[in-house]
């Protein structure tokens, strides 16, 4: 492919040429059948939009607020791990493209590059996303050092007491990377058994015994607002709410942890339901085109977060990548925006898109 990329599908294949295979089956792959991966993106196809005619669009607005802090668009950059597999300027480049396209970028626990290289390179607003080890000492401490260097938020992953099973990373023998975060504070011999050293090292240093108790202890160790991601049912939406917490992401960790969850678009109007907008509800999953991102505003998300489309835009371009995936999605809702009828986000309602089930009846 010569000519620049139109869309997310074309940055993803620019991103398989020039990765090594074990980093893009990494980055690409779900869990086990990847039933789950596979419907994230499909679930978006069988719901279609209902646009209104003659409204004055001759402006779009895109621009929202999360806890507080204005973005230009409700498209925000979700944790991903290890972005120096897919450039060598790893969180860096992301950070400051995503600073560039005025959103906020989550920086993953697994990253790279530490918190305090991510703070420096740019001054956009920044949420760090957190998993709690059995060492807690070293949760805490990084922790402390996010909420020092200026990040605004905590994003509690709670889908992951253990690491999902990833068969290309398995056969490809999936190694652990330098997580400068980490350095001088963990050292854990890895036995990997021939498989994914990765898989092998997760599981040595997550804590699997995490409660919505625990969630008391994270508020005893900062005094940021705390988001919790991985929630798939009414019953811990509303649980999520009793607990406290500034937000809720609706996620199903991009397909890669338990096989066989519903697409997470399929779930997110029940999420928003249980919530009765006490708090913001977030949303990623198998966003790949600003339609998407429109669908999912209209079941109720506040904005939604991209995880792939990201990588691959670093993969292929570094810092200008990441920037051209965010434009792209950014001028697709402007676009769908202006064709549906909806100046604003406000504007943007349930009777805007219809449902497989909906159809049917
Ligand atoms: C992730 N995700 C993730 N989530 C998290 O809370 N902490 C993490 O470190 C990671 N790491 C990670 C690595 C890679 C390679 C991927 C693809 C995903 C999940 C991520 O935050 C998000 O939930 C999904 O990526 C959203 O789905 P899409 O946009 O990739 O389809």
């Amino acid at each position: 492919m010569a000519s620049e990329p139109v869309n997310v599908k074309e940055f993803q294949e620019l991103a398989k040429n020039v990765l090594p295979k074990m980093y893009y089956d990494f980055y690409t792959g779900g869990a086990e059948d990847q039933y789950t991966l596979k419907q994230n993106v499909e679930a978006f196809q069988r719901i279609t939009i209902r646009p209104r005619i003659l409204l004055d669009v001759s402006r779009i607005d895109m621009s929202t607020t999360v806890l507080g802090y204005k973005i230009s668009a409700p498209i925000m950059v979700a944790p991903t791990g290890m972005h120096q597999f897919a450039h060598p300027e790893g969180e860096v480049a992301t950070a400051r493209a995503a600073a560039a396209c005025n959103t906020i970028m989550v920086l993953s626990y697994s990253s790279n590059c530490s918190v305090e290289e991510v703070a420096s390179s740019c001054n956009a607003v920044r949420f760090f996303q957190l998993y709690v080890f059995k060492r807690r000492d070293i949760s805490a401490q990084i922790v402390q050092r996010a909420e020092k260097s200026g990040f605004k938020a905590i994003v509690l992953t709670v889908d992951t007491p253990r690491l999902g099973r990833r068969e290309a990373d398995i056969k490809n023998k999936m190694v652990v990377p330098r997580l400068k975060n980490f350095e001088g504070l963990s050292s854990i011999a890895v036995d990997s058994n021939g498989g994914s050293a990765l898989e092998s090292y997760a599981n040595e240093t997550l804590d699997s015994s995490l409660r919505w108790e625990d969630i008391g202890w994270l508020r005893s160790i900062t005094s940021l607002p705390i988001l919790i991601k991985g929630v798939l049912t009414h019953e811990d939406a509303r649980m999520a709410v009793e607990a406290g917490v500034s937000g809720i992401v609706v996620s199903n960790h991009g397909a890669r942890q338990l096989d066989y969850t519903p697409a997470t678009i399929s779930v997110l109007e029940e999420v928003v339901h249980a919530v009765e907008g006490k708090v913001p509800v977030l949303f990623d999953g198998g966003v790949r085109r600003g339609t998407d991102v429109f669908k999912a505003l209209a079941l109720g998300a506040q904005a939604i977060l991209v995880g792939r489309p990201v990588i691959y835009g670093l993969a292929a371009k570094g810092e200008y990548g990441v920037r051209r995936v965010l434009e792209m999605l950014k001028y697709e809702l402007e676009l769908t925006m202006a064709l549906s009828g909806c100046p604003q986000l406000q504007d943007i309602t349930r009777d805007h898109v219809r449902t497989e089930h909906e159809r049917l009846r």
